[in-house]
């Protein structure tokens, strides 16, 4: 099968200067490495070439035509996939196909096929209208004159953007002008698309305006490949057909939104409402016994303003003892007033598979 993407083992080291363990996140082995030598050789290491592994072998496959997501917090190595991609980052070991192209090889080839929409990409006139804008880029991407004409009415119809299209780009809101610049980048038409953190920056309204514009215009309506990347979770449930969830440069989970959900569905929430309030010394003893109880990993407190216990949201594996806490409850002469069990979201996935470990290793290696 022919992907619009692929990646294979794909590995990306930035060179860092910093000196290791100074800079924030970056994991114990260098911290206490630094911490014995008071800073010397955290200096010393650096000089020898350390890196930042931002990512460390991603294997990806995107079909043509799907909203992909590329899901990770920050730093996760979001950007840098997207730059490999678009050949304006190169990356140090694995290969990158786009439409089959070799991202190394044949840069021209993939260049025909994927245009990036990066947040920092700018590069418009603010005294030319919106439209003379795209006029310039058209001229600047070597699209014949009466073909341009066409394709920039159609692209400022096709945003929304027709109506100010006359207006200068100065007068443009923060919405606008993101659109614009995916106008700009729609001039050459081609097949697949990549945004980075799309609707960063802009308002609730602007943001849906601008989803709803990826998925039903140009994924849709006009069966563009989009690889788009996110810290927002409910975006790429609602727009994406698969994510990735991105963190530390590795791929934890690769699926559609639903079946990554269902991922974590041996675990589950318990939330208990209590009618009448419990004050005092037997909290803290009400919620040690329920952490003891096989199949619980964690009891939060619902406290009023008043310090009284109002309620318990108690996480647990789906076998956890419910009639066992029940009982716990019943004995402390607590009245329920109300019981809920939780199916885990896309969020309380990504949180779990996103947390910090500190088992596990950092992006950052020494060369030498
Ligand atoms: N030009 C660069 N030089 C050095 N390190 C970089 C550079 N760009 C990114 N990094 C590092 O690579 C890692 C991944 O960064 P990035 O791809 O920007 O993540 P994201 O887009 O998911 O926030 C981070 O640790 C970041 O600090
Ligand atoms: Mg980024």
């Amino acid at each position: 099968m022919n992907y619009a993407i692929e990646t294979i083992d794909l590995v990306k080291r930035y060179p860092t200067k910093a000196r290791r363990g100074v800079r924030p996140g970056q994991g114990v082995q260098s911290r206490r490495r630094v911490d014995s030598f008071g800073g010397f050789f955290g200096t010393l290491t650096a000089n020898h070439g350390a890196f930042v592994e931002a990512l460390r072998g991603v294997n990806l496959q995107i079909r043509e035509g799907e909203v992909f997501g590329l899901l990770g917090p920050n730093g996760a190595g979001k950007t840098t996939l997207i730059k490999i991609l678009c050949t304006l980052v190169i990356h140090d070991e694995g290969q990158a196909l786009v439409h089959g192209f070799d991202v190394k090889k044949q840069p021209t080839e993939v260049l025909k096929n994927l245009q990036a929409i990066l947040p920092e990409s700018r590069g418009f006139d603010w005294r030319l209208s919106g439209r003379q804008n795209l006029e310039f880029y058209a001229l600047l991407y070597s699209v014949p004159d009466k073909e341009a004409k066409e394709r920039i009415d159609f692209l400022l119809d096709f945003t929304g953007l027709k109506e100010r299209a006359d207006d200068g780009y100065q007068r443009y809101s923060t919405g606008m002008q993101r659109k614009l610049l995916l106008c700009r980048s729609l001039l050459r038409n081609t097949p697949t698309l990549l945004f980075d953190e799309p609707t960063a920056g802009l308002d609730p309204a602007a943001a849906a305006e601008f989803r709803s514009l990826l998925r039903d215009k140009l994924s849709r309506g006009e069966g563009k490949t989009i690889l788009l990347s996110t810290h927002n979770l409910d975006e790429a449930q609602e727009i994406c057909d698969r994510v990735a969830i991105l963190n530390h440069g590795k791929i934890l989970a690769c699926d559609t939104p639903g079946n990554i959900q269902r991922l974590m569905f041996d675990k589950r929430t318990l939330t208990v409402t209590f009618v009448g309030a419990v004050s005092g010394e037997p909290q803290e003893k009400i919620l040690q016994e329920l952490k003891g109880i096989a199949g619980v990993n964690n009891v939060a407190p619902d406290i009023g303003r008043d310090n009284s216990l109002q309620g318990l949201s108690i996480q647990g594996d789906k076998d956890m003892d419910v009639s066992a806490i029940l009982a716990v409850l019943v004995n402390k002469g607590l009245k329920i007033g109300e019981i809920n069990t939780e199916e885990p979201t896309l969020e309380d996935v990504f949180m779990h598979l996103t947390r910090r470990r500190t088992d596990e290793p950092s992006g950052v290696q020494d060369e030498g």
